[in-house]
């Protein structure tokens, strides 16, 4: 069985191992556009040793974000922007992954240190919130969002896929839509925020449609040699989980169909009352059962064990394909070199990083 350092391929993109730098919003943009902030984080993360480094969640529109200070993709002068960081990654080894979303009913909030919480109707920096029902998440997103019109679905859409081909054109080769968290598209699967009585509502299939349709269309102007992710939350903790899987597997098994490559397994958040058992590789199982039910590489994260012998056994045990860790690369972005050293990886894959590291970091043992 492959380990942590071996090389993995999708389609035509190959990553130097399979360590995954997590999308983390930074809260940092003005305007959606990236900036020296971002740039110096991304290509940090990227020399720091991972094979992919995931962008954090990207608005398709201002509406989209969860706060004012996401960063978007509705305009070029974002792309010109994110064009800069794709290089960055790409200059230190890495393979450079956008996550393209939308907020949903959680968007129009303070950053997570500012409150974290909706910001008051009429207030600098609030705007109105959508969602496929009016219905509130509750506790400190209070907001009751506007029912989405079918023009409203389609406009988010044709808006997605606008996003993804800015990301396309900017240099970026890896591609996750954002389907989970309690943002829109996890408004749409969940019945928690999914009341409505159209073909978007009510059956499992008419809640997954959104999220199907969605992934087709922005199918068709990603490449096909670029691997396409979704990450959905397959569980939320709350309610009938089983339900909420089988109908997640259904789902994932249609997005294969359709040309969807990769899973990152994870939760719904869409409700304040989940009682989520937080540990160390508490998603792992979930993850296996979904992965061997739809026949899709994938991943998962949360508290996955960032001791490099654990997390090169869940590679070796052949129970997800890549390691995605968050966190621990905010405390180290360094963290596959001190895993290479402490697995006694021989020739670990940044030996062709330029020679400034490279050099050193061979001889360094
Ligand atoms: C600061 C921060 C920002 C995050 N932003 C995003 C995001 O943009 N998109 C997303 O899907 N998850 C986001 N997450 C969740 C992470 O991707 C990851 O799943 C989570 O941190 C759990 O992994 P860890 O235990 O290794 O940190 C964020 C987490 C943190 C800590």
């Amino acid at each position: 069985m492959a380990g942590l350092f071996d090389p993995y391929s999708l389609k035509g993109v190959t990553l130097r191992n399979r360590i995954v730098v997590s999308p983390m919003c930074q809260y940092m943009a003005n305007d959606g556009l990236a900036n020296d902030w971002h740039k110096v984080h991304y290509a940090s993360l990227a020399r720091g040793g991972a094979g992919l480094v995931m962008v954090e969640a990207t608005a398709v529109s201002p509406e989209g974000r969860i706060t004012w200070a996401d960063m978007g993709l509705w305009n070029d002068a974002h792309a010109e922007a994110l064009r800069e960081i794709a290089a960055g990654i790409k200059n230190g080894g890495a393979v450079p992954g956008i996550q393209i979303g939308h907020a949903g009913r959680k968007a129009s909030a303070n950053r997570p240190w500012e409150g974290d919480d909706h910001i008051a109707e009429g207030q600098p920096n609030s705007w109105a919130t959508i969602a496929p029902s009016p219905i509130a998440f509750g506790q400190n997103l209070p907001r009751v969002p506007c029912e989405m019109s079918p023009a409203d679905i389609s406009r988010v859409q044709a808006d997605t896929v606008r996003a993804v081909e800015r990301a396309r054109d900017a240099g970026f080769e890896w591609l996750q839509l954002h389907y989970a968290h309690g943002y829109l598209a996890q408004n749409f699967f969940s019945p928690i925020s999914n009341q409505r009585t159209d073909s978007y509502g009510g059956s499992a299939v008419n809640r997954s449609r959104y999220l199907l349709e969605t992934m087709m269309a922005v199918r068709k102007v990603w490449p096909q040699e670029r691997p396409l992710a979704v990450r959905l939350g397959v569980v939320e903790f709350y309610g009938d989980d089983e339900a909420m899987m089988n109908e997640a597997v259904a789902l994932l098994r249609r997005m294969k169909k359709e040309g969807l490559d990769l899973v990152d397994v994870s939760i719904g958040f869409n409700t304040p009352e989940a009682q989520i058992p937080w540990g160390e590789n508490f998603m792992v199982e979930t993850a296996e059962k979904v992965l061997k039910q739809t026949g899709l590489p994938g991943t998962t994260s949360w508290y996955l064990s960032s001791e490099p012998e654990k997390a090169d056994a869940l590679i070796r045990e052949g129970k997800i394909d890549l390691v995605t860790l968050g966190r621990p690369f905010l405390v180290d972005p360094h963290w596959p070199y001190r895993a290479a050293k402490e697995l006694n990886i021989e020739n670990p894959s940044w030996a062709t990083l330029p020679a400034p590291y490279a050099h050193w970091i061979a001889r360094y043992r």
